[in-house]
């Protein structure tokens, strides 16, 4: 990867600024034309909300909890970004039956790709005051993003949708209202992964048709906790150069918590983001994530903004 660095470059693609570093127009073009196939699995998600963590789950629940490939694979090559350069070429090689593939694009781009395709979609969402904590400190480590400026700016950003990757609130509107439509798509939330891993690789295991036992989910359990995650190279990102991600400025596996925006966010920051959020959010029916406990037959629970 370190062949392109390209650490200045912006790409502005469909009014969506994109890092210059592994997307370029031609990869972003690619991956809206993209053929999907039925056996493929699709893991969306808005930068920060938990995606790498179900990258690792996928691995593991098709692996039954055997953490091989985990150990051995980087994420990127498991569960390569279609939008990133590299990606049509680690697909071709790809012997997988099942392919994994991971993306950040919006619905309103990638929609078309996916109509009429059986394709698996897991949508992975976080409550976005967390969301914009984690992107922030991220960006002051990822050289091949801009300045993360003051928290104040950065928030300010996140919120009228300027960010790399464009608006959350965009993202996330995109693909939930696609879920009475789409019976092939699985919304799970990092808190609800937090609260009850066990119970979120059920759920995963379940809708990819790969019942687990017991054991096999707990052993996939251990290895994507926090810990193992963070002490592993293959995920943890310490194998990307120092100049692309500068790991003495921070870690990828950062924190690993919910609700640590509450240390961030101060009392006129949180006013203004609840009322951008209710404004934005005023046609959506619930807030989108929620957590649903295992069986999911009990009432659902809210987690607070
Ligand atoms: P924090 O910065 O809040 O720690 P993404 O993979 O979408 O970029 O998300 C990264 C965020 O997910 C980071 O959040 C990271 O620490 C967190 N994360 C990754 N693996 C995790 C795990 N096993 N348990 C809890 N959080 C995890």
């Amino acid at each position: 990867m370190q062949d392109m660095a390209r650490l200045d470059v912006t790409e502005m693609f469909h009014g969506i600024s994109f890092p210059g570093h592994l997307h370029t127009q031609e990869s972003l073009q690619l991956a809206l034309r993209f053929p999907f196939r039925d056996t493929d699995v699709l893991i969306v998600s808005y930068p920060k909300s938990g995606t790498t963590w179900m990258q690792e789950i996928l691995t593991l629940v098709s692996s039954r909890g055997d953490p091989h490939l985990n150990q051995t694979v980087p994420n990127w090559t498991r569960a390569p970004w279609l939008e990133q350069y590299y990606s049509a070429a680690v697909l071709e090689a790809s012997s997988a039956t099942q392919r994994t593939i991971t993306t950040h694009l919006p619905h309103h781009l990638l929609g078309p790709a996916l109509q009429g395709s059986k394709a698996k979609v897991i949508y992975v969402s976080r409550n976005p005051k967390d969301v914009v904590v984690s992107f922030y400190h991220f960006h002051k480590m990822a050289n091949f993003l801009p300045g993360a400026g003051t928290f104040d700016e950065f928030l300010n950003r996140f919120l009228e949708g300027t960010l790399n990757f464009g608006s959350w609130f965009d993202h996330i509107k995109g693909w939930t209202s696609q879920t009475a439509s789409m019976d092939n798509l699985l919304h799970v939330t990092y808190e609800e992964m937090s609260l009850d891993l066990h119970g979120a690789i059920r759920r995963v295991s379940s809708f990819l048709q790969c019942p687990l036992v017991e054991e096999e989910v707990n052993k996939s359990v251990q290895h994507c906790s926090f810990a193992s995650m963070k002490n592993n190279n293959m995920v943890n990102y310490t194998l990307i150069a120092h100049e692309i991600m500068d790991h003495s400025k921070g870690s990828f596996m950062r924190n690993g918590k919910t609700g640590e925006w509450k240390k961030m966010f101060t009392e006129e920051q949180n006013q203004y983001f609840e009322s951008v959020f209710k404004s934005k959010m005023h046609d959506c029916t619930e807030f989108v994530w929620e957590v649903q406990d295992q069986e999911e037959t009990h009432a659902k629970e809210h987690i607070s903004l």
